[in-house]
């Protein structure tokens, strides 16, 4: 087995896709490969080169946002050159749909000249669940950690072929009409229930949350994240160590909304099944 360096470069805002970058890092390093984990959540941790000539090959993990990886995880590999080196791509989500995520973040790394081996999508915690959402809760469960591991093995696999194994994902289904939608988003007049705010409570202005977020959103002196910015993350809401910045209690009435919309139930919802994708058509939405 060839010594491989491998950088497996990941954003978590809530921890679902820092614990898969986690369980995939320990089955590497078992299958003696040495692997660093570059974490790209915090606005400043973008801002340095990321030293595509050290690695071998790397792994790509986001979480999912509706549809798509978070658009200043996109914004950044748009940045990047990867030299012709391989990687393979994972994506977390909660539950819903990982949407159009490996065929156009896929894309934007063909671009930048990485040779995309496969994908994977991991099921865990939906962000939300930070503002009263029930939404797997339970995962990642052995099975789950398990399908990481065989992601693991398989990445082991086709970073020591010589060749690129030629991997292409089809289109997914309305895929031009939604980017087309995308680029033109409504401006935000109103604050959602998406935009964290500080309560009252014991803040001791340590900064964290202006510090870590990921889009330079947040602003510890008015207590509010500003709504052009903020996407959304809930990555505030986590890392404060006095729990003191919250999101709006209409985030609770969204998730039964969203099952009842969708003709949806727990057991369903827990039934959902991690996943490898090897095959074009595997990624259709
Ligand atoms: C703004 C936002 C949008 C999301 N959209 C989706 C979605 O479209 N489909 C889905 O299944 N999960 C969605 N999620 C849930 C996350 O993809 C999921 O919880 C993910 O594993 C969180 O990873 P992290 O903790 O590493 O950030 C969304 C979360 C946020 C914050
Ligand atoms: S992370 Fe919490 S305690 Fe620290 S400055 Fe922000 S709101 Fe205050
Ligand atoms: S202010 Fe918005 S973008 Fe920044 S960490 Fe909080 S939720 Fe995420």
């Amino acid at each position: 087995m060839p010594d491989l360096k491998i950088a497996l470069v990941y954003f978590s805002a809530t921890g679902v896709t820092a614990a898969y970058a986690g369980a995939i890092t320990k089955k590497m390093t078992d299958l003696d490969c040495r692997v660093d984990q570059i974490n790209i959540t915090s606005f400043d941790a973008r801002q340095k080169p990321l030293p595509v000539c050290e690695y071998d090959a790397f792994i790509f993990g986001f979480p999912v946002f509706s549809d798509f990886a978070p658009i200043v995880v996109n914004d950044w590999l748009n940045l990047l050159n990867g030299c012709g080196k391989k990687c393979a791509t994972f994506f977390t989500y909660g539950g819903r749909t990982t949407g159009y995520a490996h065929f156009h973040t896929g894309q934007i790394l063909e671009k930048a000249n990485f040779k995309v081996e496969f994908s994977a999508e991991f099921l865990g915690p939906h962000s939300f669940n930070i503002g009263g959402w029930t939404a797997l809760s339970e995962r990642p469960n052995e099975e789950d950690l398990n399908i990481a591991g065989e992601f693991a093995d398989l990445a082991v696999e086709r970073f020591s072929q010589p060749e690129p194994s030629g991997f292409k994902l089809q289109k997914p289904f309305g895929y031009n009409q939604i980017l087309e939608i995308r680029q033109k988003p409504p401006k935000k007049t109103e604050r959602g229930w998406t935009n964290p705010v500080r309560v009252d409570g014991e803040c001791d202005l340590c900064r964290i949350c202006e510090e870590e977020c990921p889009s330079a959103a947040f602003n510890v002196d008015t207590g509010l994240s500003d709504i052009e910015k903020c996407i959304g993350c809930m990555h505030c809401v986590y890392i404060c160590p006095n729990h003191v910045i919250h999101i709006d209690a209409r985030m609770k009435d969204a998730y039964q909304n969203f099952l009842a919309d969708w003709n949806l139930t727990e057991a369903i919802m827990s039934a959902k099944k991690s996943k490898i994708i090897t095959q074009p058509w595997q990624a259709n939405c």
